[in-house]
């Protein structure tokens, strides 16, 4: 059996008085599910603050972005170790809006993930078509050379200790969700794909959708057969729908 994830990416969003409010609320609501791992992804600033709050909750930490160096003269980048020591334990790599604003590409995203499962983190590395690029027909041939590209030179072990999220580009803070069955789709396609690589990792690897995920879809999403999880951006943000969504996971 696969594991469930459900990760809030909090974006530039959370002040430390924000991330102490909604931690509190998500710690307060308790849920501790079997199959499913819980992680929020705040602001590199409040990871700290973010781990003090949730050290003795199952509510597990990660960031949005790392550097893909160790260290050294690399303004404003925050590295793995730093990232390891500030309590997370994942992190999201190739977000689309990383691509779009920060021109991060599938081989700068394949060796940051490298670097990731190297230094001991869990990459959520990101992949998803825009609007344009499905209404031309042409998701699969767009996600499949993402995931050849960001996958590139893994191991089969290193594929199974990662973590995709398919997030169609249209759906993001849209409003409009992949229906499940087109979401199933891509999710079907994307595992297929890893399966060329690796068919045993390809059974293992959890997917997770993300795009518009809130409490009224995500039940419909979330039963779906290759669908693992949801990487979640707006609802994250109130205490009440993220716990929802788990739930529903
Ligand atoms: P929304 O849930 O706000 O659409 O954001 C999705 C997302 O980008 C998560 O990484």
């Amino acid at each position: 059996m696969r594991q469930k994830i459900v990760a809030g990416n909090w974006k530039m969003n959370g002040t430390p008085r924000e991330t102490e409010a909604l931690l509190k609320a998500l710690v307060a609501a308790g849920r501790t599910p079997e199959n499913c791992a819980m992680v929020v992804c705040p602001p590199y600033l409040v990871l700290h603050l973010a781990d003090e709050i949730l050290k003795d909750s199952p509510i597990m930490l990660g960031a949005q972005d790392m550097s893909v160096h160790d260290r050294g003269a690399y303004t404003a980048e925050v590295s793995a170790e730093m990232l390891l020591t500030a309590g997370a334990s994942y992190v999201i790599l190739g977000h689309s809006e990383r691509r779009q604003y920060h021109a991060e590409s599938d081989q700068l995203v394949n060796a940051k993930a490298k670097k990731a499962l190297a230094d001991g983190l869990i990459p959520i590395i990101c992949v998803g078509e825009t609007l344009e690029e499905r209404e031309a027909d042409r998701t699969e041939e767009v996600v499949g050379s993402q995931i050849g590209g960001v996958l590139a030179g893994f191991a089969p072990d290193m594929i199974a200790r990662s973590v995709i999220a398919y997030e169609p580009v249209w759906a993001i803070g849209t409003g409009k969700t992949a229906t499940p069955e087109m979401a199933q789709a891509v999710h079907r396609f994307i595992r297929n794909r890893v399966a060329d690589l690796n068919q045993e990792a390809a059974e293992t690897v959890p997917i997770l959708y993300g795009g518009s995920v809130k409490p009224d879809n995500a039940d419909g999403l979330l039963s779906q057969p290759d669908i693992d999880g949801a990487l979640v951006g707006g609802a994250a943000l109130k205490a009440d729908d993220f716990v929802a969504i788990i739930d529903a996971a």
